[in-house]
C-alpha cells in the first residue's frame, strides 16, 4: 500500500503510513507519530482506535457481518462444532477428520479437574456470583498446571477443562455432589452431563439441547478487540502466563456493558413481566431518558450499526428450542414486543441500535434450566477459545509490544507540599 495520510500540526506536515486489511479497513499508522510530532492521539474508549492487527475475525458493523478467520457465523452455526470452531479460532483452519479426533482425544485426556481445584471450588460461599469464582479458579488452574508443558498443552487442558469448571460451579451452587466429565461425548453433551446427571444414573443427552448448546457456544467463541479481548491481549501483552489473562479476561466480561448484559436482559424481562404499573412503551421511554439511568440490556454495541448477526441467529434458535422443548416462557413475547417497540423508535432508528448477542441468549439458557446468574459463565465457556486466540496470536507475535497506553495529564502542575497544617 502506497497511500499516506498527511497531519498538519504546529505549521508543519507530517506523512503517515496508511494500512489496509484484507477486507478494506483502513487504518493510519501513527506508531512513529509521538516521536516525529511529541502529539499522541486522544481516543478515550478506543472507538478510532486499532490496537493490533489480527487474523482472527472480521466484523462489519454497518452491514451485521462476522467472520471467524474468514467463514460467516452463519455457516459455522449451522455447519459444524464447538470443537472444530475452537481449533479453528486457536490454529487457523478448521481440522482435517483425522485432527479432529486427536483433539478430541486430547480434549478427553485433560478434562479432569485437578483435585486441588475440585476442593478449592467447595471453598467458595454458596450463594457466591459465580463470574468471581470462574475468574479465581482460571488463575489458579496455573498452579496446577506442569510448568514446563508447551503452549498447545496448556491451551488444550484450558479448553478441555472450562466446561468441568463450569458444571462444578453450577453443582456446588446447587449444593449437588460434582459429576465427573465423560470421554466420547461433544463437548456440548459432556457439559450439559455434568451440569443436569444425577450421580449414579445414566444420563440420556437430548440431541435438540445438545445442538441448542453447541450453537450458543460457537456464537459467542470470538469477537475481535472487545473489552475483555482486549484484557487478555493487554495482560498477556506484559508476558504473563495464559491463565493470568484469562482469568483478567473473565473480570471484563462480567461488567454490564460487555458479556454481563445477558444477566441484565433477563432480569430487565423478569421486571417488566413483573411490573403492573408500567408498559412496554414505558420502559422504552425510560431507556430514552437520560435522566432515568435505564439503558434496555441487550440493545446497541459499539461496533453494528446494524442487527448483530448474532443477534438474527440466537432469536431463531428460541423459536426452535423453546418449540423443541415444548417451553412456553412469557418473556419471549415480552422480548419481541420490546425489540419491535424499539426498532421502530426514532431515538433507537437514528442511534442505529438494534439488539446484540446478549438479547436472547438469556431465553434460551434459561430454556435450557441455566441459572440467571451463570449466564456470563456460559458466554465465557463460549468465548475462552477466542481469549486464546488472541493471546497466541500477541504472543506469537515477533514485533508484539507491551499494551502501555498515553494520556493527556489534566491534573494540577507541579505545586509544593504543605505542612499539614497549612492544607484544607
Ligand atoms: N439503551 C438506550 N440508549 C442507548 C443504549 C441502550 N441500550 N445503548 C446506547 N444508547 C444511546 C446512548 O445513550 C447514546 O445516546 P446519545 O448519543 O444521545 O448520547 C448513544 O446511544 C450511543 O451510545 P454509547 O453509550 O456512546 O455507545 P457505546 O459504543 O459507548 O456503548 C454499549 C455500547 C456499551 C454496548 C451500549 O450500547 C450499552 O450500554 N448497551 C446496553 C448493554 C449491553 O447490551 N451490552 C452488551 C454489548 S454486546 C457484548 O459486549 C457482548
Amino acid at each position: 500500500m502506497t497511500e499516506k495520510a498527511t497531519l498538519h500540526l504546529n505549521g508543519n506536515d507530517y506523512e503517515l503510513d496508511v494500512v489496509v486489511g484484507t477486507e478494506g479497513e483502513v487504518g493510519i499508522d501513527t506508531l512513529k507519530l509521538r516521536a516525529n510530532t511529541k502529539a499522541i492521539t486522544l481516543d478515550p474508549g478506543y472507538g478510532n482506535t486499532g490496537s493490533c492487527t489480527s487474523a482472527i475475525t472480521f466484523i462489519d458493523g454497518e452491514n451485521g457481518v462476522l467472520h471467524y478467520r474468514g467463514y460467516p457465523i452463519a455457516q459455522l452455526a449451522e455447519k459444524v462444532s464447538f470443537e472444530e470452531v475452537a481449533y479453528m479460532i486457536v490454529w487457523g483452519e478448521l481440522p482435517t477428520q483425522a485432527q479432529l479426533d486427536a483433539f478430541k482425544v486430547q480434549l478427553d485426556e485433560q478434562a479432569m479437574l485437578p483435585t486441588g481445584i475440585y476442593d478449592l471450588i467447595k471453598t467458595f460461599p454458596r450463594d457466591a456470583h459465580p463470574m468471581g469464582m470462574t475468574q479465581a479458579v482460571c488463575a489458579a488452574l496455573e498452579s496446577y498446571s506442569a510448568p514446563d508443558a508447551d503452549t498447545n498443552t496448556h491451551i488444550i487442558s484450558f479448553i478441555a477443562k472450562f466446561k468441568a469448571i463450569t458444571a462444578a460451579l453450577y453443582r456446588h451452587a446447587k449444593g449437588e455432589p460434582i459429576i465427573y466429565p465423560t470421554s466420547g461425548l461433544s463437548y456440548a453433551g459432556d457439559f450439559l452431563k455434568m451440569m443436569y446427571a444425577r450421580p449414579g444414573n445414566d444420563y440420556e443427552i437430548d440431541t435438540a439441547v445438545e445442538a441448542a448448546m453447541n450453537k450458543l457456544l460457537i456464537l459467542h467463541v470470538d469477537h475481535e478487540q472487545n473489552c475483555s479481548a482486549s484484557t487478555v491481549r493487554m495482560v498477556g501483552s506484559s508476558q504473563a502466563s495464559l491463565y493470568a489473562s484469562i482469568s483478567a479476561g473473565v473480570g471484563a466480561l462480567w461488567g454490564p456493558l460487555h458479556g454481563g448484559a445477558n444477566q441484565r436482559v433477563l432480569e430487565m424481562l423478569d421486571s417488566i413481566k413483573n411490573d403492573d404499573d408500567r408498559t412496554t412503551a414505558d420502559y422504552v421511554a425510560m431507556a430514552k431518558d437520560r435522566d432515568s439511568g435505564f439503558r434496555l440490556m441487550g440493545f446497541g454495541h459499539r461496533v453494528y450499526k446494524n442487527y448483530d448477526p448474532r443477534a438474527r441467529i440466537l432469536k431463531a434458535a428460541t423459536d426452535e428450542v423453546l418449540n423443541k422443548l415444548g417451553v412456553k416462557d412469557p418473556l419471549l413475547s415480552i422480548a419481541k414486543e420490546l425489540e419491535q417497540a424499539a426498532l421502530e423508535d426514532d431515538y433507537f432508528v437514528q442511534r442505529k441500535l438494534f439488539p446484540n448477542v446478549d438479547f436472547y441468549s438469556g431465553i434460551i439458557y434459561r430454556a435450557l434450566g441455566i441459572p440467571v446468574n451463570m449466564f456470563t459463565v456460559m458466554f465465557a465457556l463460549g468465548r475462552l477459545p477466542g481469549w486464546i486466540a488472541q493471546w497466541k496470536e500477541l504472543s506469537d507475535d515477533p514485533k508484539a509490544r507491551i499494551y502501555r497506553p498515553r494520556q493527556i495529564y489534566i491534573g494540577e502542575t507541579k505545586r509544593d507540599v504543605p505542612a499539614i497544617g497549612e492544607r484544607g
